[in-house]
């Protein structure tokens, strides 16, 4: 029996999550797996309800679990409290006491969503398959931060800093991964300007000697970011701190044609592990029905490969989201074909795992 803590959060997050459970369940019964689900309040939810983000209640129940299931976070209702008191703070706080410092982004072309993507086909032949291996519980976003009272205004500022170790864990994962990949890791920094990108850059290094069989590059990110667009097949596995790999996942999220695609993983290097989209809570279009849910699908077949060691059950998810596209079959944000609304699309995954 495994334990899922499934925090929906906001917007979308509670849209998406429903048909996620969904498919759980089609799993459970399938392969018989047996999953003790429970849903807790986190985010903007559990502001209001709590007056906190990340609820003493939720933390235990995560900290409890062998998985923790999220929707997104966040929303125009909570974005002007301080910074430490909104949504956002809770899924940071979340992250830190999983300790997950390895987050897991692939962005996978599905061949019948090549036309949803805005690169030329020419670009596309290859396919494209990169996974940005982001960490996730260092860097800027948890760096000394604040603002003071100047005599003109206000000085505000956020710090960047990594330590060697940091640098080590979450370069090891990225060598890993491409081990079982295309064998080549570019790591993306700032080492033209910044002392932590340096001593980044200093660590892969390091690192690096450890898998003689796998290629190294660097890039700058400014660069990466370009290069992305360009030439998306040069890469295989992207290793990044905090901030350049949210931003660079998004850009890679859009050229497999939607972010409502892109899931993710975070891991601490053993079972447990917390998966989410990649997206946010989408106020623009939540309560419309037209949230893709497949990018948190595709994060419960993440959570059966890394935490329950179920790649079969994992693969079975997403060849069902492989066929269903090949048929045509979509959400909005996808372009043309059969469009799906959220749950016409969480009940057309289920129907391809049965048949
Ligand atoms: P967003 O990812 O929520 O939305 C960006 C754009 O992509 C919007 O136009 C949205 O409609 C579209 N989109 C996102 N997910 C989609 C889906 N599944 N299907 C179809 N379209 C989709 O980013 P944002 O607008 O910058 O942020 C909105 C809120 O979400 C903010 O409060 C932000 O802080 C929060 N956020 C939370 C997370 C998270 O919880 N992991 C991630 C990103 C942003
Ligand atoms: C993401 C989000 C979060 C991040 C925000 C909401 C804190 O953008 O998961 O990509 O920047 O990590
Ligand atoms: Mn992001």
């Amino acid at each position: 029996m495994y334990k899922i803590a499934v925090l929906p959060g906001d917007g979308i997050g509670k849209e998406v999550i429903e048909e996620a459970l969904k498919v759980l369940s089609a799993v459970s019964e399938k392969y018989g797996i047996e999953f003790d689900i429970k849903k807790y309040l986190f985010g903007g939810s559990a502001i209001d309800e709590y007056g906190t983000p990340y609820p003493k209640e939720t933390e235990e129940a995560c900290l409890e679990s062998d998985a923790v299931l999220l929707g997104a976070v966040g929303g125009p209702k909570w974005d002007d409290l301080d910074g430490d008191k909104r949504p956002e703070a809770g899924l940071l706080a979340l992250r830190k006491s999983l300790d997950v410092y390895a987050n897991l982004r692939p962005a996978i072309l599905f061949s019948s969503l090549k036309s949803a993507s805005p690169l030329k086909d020419e670009l596309l032949k290859d396919g494209l398959d990169v996974l940005v291996v982001r960490e996730l519980t260092g860097g800027i976003y948890f760096g000394d931060r604040g603002t003071e009272k100047i005599d003109y205004g206000y000085k505000a500022y956020d710090t960047e800093a990594y330590t060697t170790k940091e640098i080590e864990r979450i370069a090891h994962i990225a060598f890993k991964a491409a081990r079982n990949r295309k064998k080549k890791v570019t790591s993306v920094d700032k080492a033209n300007i910044l002392d932590s990108s340096r001593l980044w850059r200093k660590v892969v290094n390091e690192v690096s000697k450890e898998y003689p069989d796998v290629d190294l590059n660097h890039q700058y990110v400014d660069n990466c970011s370009m290069q992305l667009i360009k030439d998306p097949s040069q890469f295989d596995v992207i290793l990044t701190s905090n901030m350049f790999g949210d931003i660079l996942s998004d850009e890679a999220s859009q050229l497999t044609g939607s972010i409502g695609m892109l899931p993710s993983a975070s891991l601490r290097g053993d079972k447990v592990g917390l998966y989410e989209p990649v997206h946010g809570s989408a106020p623009d279009i939540a309560g419309t029905k037209k949230a893709n849910p497949l990018a948190t699908i595709l994060s419960v077949a993440m959570m059966l490969e890394y935490s329950f060691d179920r790649l079969d059950a994992a693969n079975d998810i997403r060849k069902a989201v492989n066929e269903l596209l090949e048929d045509g079959y979509r959400t909005s944000d996808l372009g043309s074909g059969i469009i799906l609304n959220t749950e016409e699309m969480g009940d057309m995954v289920l129907k391809y795992l049965k048949r």
